[in-house]
């Protein structure tokens, strides 16, 4: 996919297995040049793991220039990450927002006993931080015209998938987030989407209980398996690419047709050979 002279900023890879790095790689391998974001170390961590996780691999890339630590949940940071990319990219043609978290808690427990407290930390990571990053470049006067935003999302947002709980509500609004900020950002030429991912393997992957969902992927999805970080990629790269130029407040789904069933489909057959 062709990146060239394209120019954009990455939140959310925390390592190699991140959906926001698989994306980022195909954005710098078509040319593109990304900045990156990792999530701050406590000051009493000498060993600056976070930073050190997303730096082995953005050390690597020509292409990736630069890393800054910042803190979603922190205005005045999200303010300063403009700031520092207005400073060395100018204008921007494409971000990525690929956040979420919710306290391990509050997602394994049932829907109805959700805390108070945990349902605001995982509605204010997971959804107003988009609307957060997207105020602080448009005020920054960062987002070109004809430029992008994505984020990822999840069909627990669409529909019921048990265990996914909390996150799934979330996922919820941030589709309508991303109806709505389409919508505002339109007329000065900014398209916003999300890409809806099959299960992966990832941090915030294995904490919502995506082992359980990988089988179940297996045997019901219409191309009966999973995707991979190379599909996601490249479909999260397209989204953020001027060859989706028409697309906007849409969700796009990559995940071996999933979401298009209306039953278990193959499931069915080993439900029935499993009967007596
Ligand atoms: N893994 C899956 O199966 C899957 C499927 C569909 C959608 N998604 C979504 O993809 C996105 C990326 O998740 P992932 O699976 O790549 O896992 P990941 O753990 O690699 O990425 C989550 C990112 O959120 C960041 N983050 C959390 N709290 C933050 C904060 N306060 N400030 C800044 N950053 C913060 C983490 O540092 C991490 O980089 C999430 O929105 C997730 O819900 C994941």
């Amino acid at each position: 996919m062709d990146f060239q002279g394209k120019k954009g900023l990455i939140l959310g890879v925390a390592n190699d297995h991140s959906i926001a790095w698989a994306i980022a790689k195909t954005i710098m391998d078509g040319g593109g040049e990304c900045g990156f974001t990792h999530l701050p170390d406590r000051p009493d961590d000498e060993r600056q793991r976070n930073r050190r996780r997303v730096s082995q691999l953005t050390d690597k890339y020509e292409q990736a220039k630069f890393l800054v630590p910042m803190d979603a949940q922190d205005d005045e940071q999200i303010r300063g990450v403009m700031e520092h990319t207005k400073k060395e990219f100018g204008e921007i043609d494409f971000l990525l927002h690929s956040i979420a978290f919710a306290d391990r808690d509050d997602l394994g427990r049932e829907t109805v006993y959700t805390s108070r407290s945990g349902f605001k930390l995982a509605m204010d990571v997971s959804v107003y931080t988009l609307i957060a990053a997207t105020a602080a470049a448009k005020d920054a006067g960062i987002l070109k015209p004809g430029g992008a935003i994505a984020t990822m999302t999840y069909f627990g947002g669409e529909k019921c998938v048990p265990g996914y709980n909390v996150m799934g509500i979330c996922k919820a609004a941030l589709e309508a987030t991303v109806r709505y900020l389409a919508y505002d950002m339109g007329p000065g030429g900014v398209r916003v989407n999300a890409l809806s991912a099959g299960p992966m393997r990832t941090l915030a992957g294995r904490a919502a209980g995506v082992d359980e969902m990988l089988e179940l992927y297996e045997l019901m999805a219409p191309m009966a398996r999973n995707v991979t970080h190379e599909e996601v990629g490249r479909t999260g790269a397209f989204l953020l690419n001027e060859a989706s130029d028409g697309i906007t407040g849409e969700i796009l789904h990559v995940d071996g047709g999933y979401h298009a069933m209306g039953s278990p489909g193959r499931l069915l057959d080993k439900v029935r050979a499993q009967k007596p």
